[in-house]
C-alpha cells in the first residue's frame, strides 16, 4: 500500500505547520554556499505544497523568515528576498491551477518593497480559491505578534471598550494574525532541531510536534505523507484520561 492510501482522509489534521530547517546545512554537505540550499528548499514548498492538497490538508502554514533572521549576513538575506519575489512569481499561476488559495502572516511592512508587492498581488490573484490556504509566515515571530496583539488590546482598555477582567482569549486571538485559521493539530520541524524557535507559541499549545532528522531540501511528498500517518496513529488527550478518550 503506498503513503497516501494509508492516510485516513477523515481525520486528517486540518492544519499543519512547518520549520522548513537545515538548507544551509544541506547545501554545506554538497559543497555549495548556504543559498544554494535555500534555493533546493523551494522544490521542497513545492512538493510538500502539492502533497498537502492531495492529503485533503485545509491550511499549511510554512515558516519561511523569522524576525530574528534579519540578523544573517545582509548577502544571505538579500539573496532570501530576492528569491521570494522569484518563487512567488513564478509559482503563483500553479498554485493559481491547484486552486491554492495564498496568505501570509508576520510583519510584512519590514520586507523591501518588491516583495511586499509580489505578495499583494500573489494573495489578490489567489484570494478567492477555495482548496488549500497556504500561509507563508515571512518576518514572522510569535513574541512580535503578541506583543502587537496586547497593545491592540491596551488601547480596546483604554478606550473603555472592554475592562481587563473581561479579557478573553478570543480577545487576544481576533488580533493575532492567525485569527481567520484554526490552530494547527501538526507542527513539523525538520534539520533535527528539537525548538520552536518563537514560531506560533499561542495556536501550538496543543499541537502535536513531529521531528525528523531530514534537511528541507530532502524534506518530500512522501514525508509529509509519513508524518501525518504517524499523526493519526497518536492519542490527542487534551488533559483528559486516555480512558475517557477510547470510551467516548
Ligand atoms: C532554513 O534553513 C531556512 C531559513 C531559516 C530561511 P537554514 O538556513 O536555517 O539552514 P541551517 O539551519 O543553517 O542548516
Ligand atoms: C527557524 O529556523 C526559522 C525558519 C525556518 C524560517 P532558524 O534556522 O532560523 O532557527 P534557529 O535560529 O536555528 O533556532
Ligand atoms: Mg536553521
Amino acid at each position: 500500500m503506498s503513503l497516501i492510501e494509508r492516510i485516513d482522509k477523515s481525520r486528517v489534521p486540518h492544519h499543519i505547520a512547518i520549520i522548513m530547517d537545515g538548507n544551509g546545512r544541506w547545501a554545506k554537505q554538497q559543497g555549495e554556499n548556504r543559498v544554494f540550499g535555500h534555493y533546493e528548499g523551494v522544490n521542497s514548498v513545492r512538493e510538500v505544497v502539492e502533497a498537502a492538497g492531495e492529503a485533503g490538508i485545509d491550511y499549511i502554514t510554512l515558516y519561511a523568515f523569522s524576525t530574528e533572521n534579519w540578523n544573517r549576513p545582509k548577502e544571505e538575506v538579500d539573496a532570501l528576498m530576492e528569491l521570494l519575489v522569484a518563487t512567488i512569481s513564478l509559482e503563483t499561476p500553479k498554485l493559481n491551477a491547484k486552486n491554492v488559495r495564498l496568505r501570509a502572516i508576520g510583519d510584512l511592512s519590514t520586507l523591501p518593497a518588491s516583495c511586499r508587492q509580489e505578495l499583494q498581488e500573489a494573495m489578490a490573484t489567489t484570494e478567492t480559491n477555495t482548496g488549500l490556504t497556504l500561509i507563508l509566515a515571512l518576518s514572522y515571530s510569535s513574541k512580535w505578534e503578541i506583543m502587537t496583539a496586547v497593545r491592540q488590546l491596551g488601547e480596546d482598555v483604554l478606550a473603555g471598550k472592554l475592562k481587563p477582567s473581561e479579557i478573553r482569549e478570543k480577545d487576544l486571538e481576533k488580533y493575532l494574525c492567525t485569527n481567520e485559521y484554526p490552530d494547527p493539530e501538526l507542527m513539523i520541524r525538520t534539520s533535527g532541531e528539537h525548538r520552536i524557535s518563537n514560531f506560533l507559541l499561542w495556536q501550538l499549545a496543543y499541537a502535536e510536534f513531529y521531528f525528523t532528522e531530514k534537511l528541507w531540501p530532502e524534506f518530500r511528498k512522501e514525508d509529509l505523507f509519513q508524518a501525518i500517518i504517524n499523526f493519526q496513529n497518536r492519542e490527542r488527550r487534551f488533559g483528559k484520561t486516555s480512558e475517557q478518550i477510547t470510551s467516548s
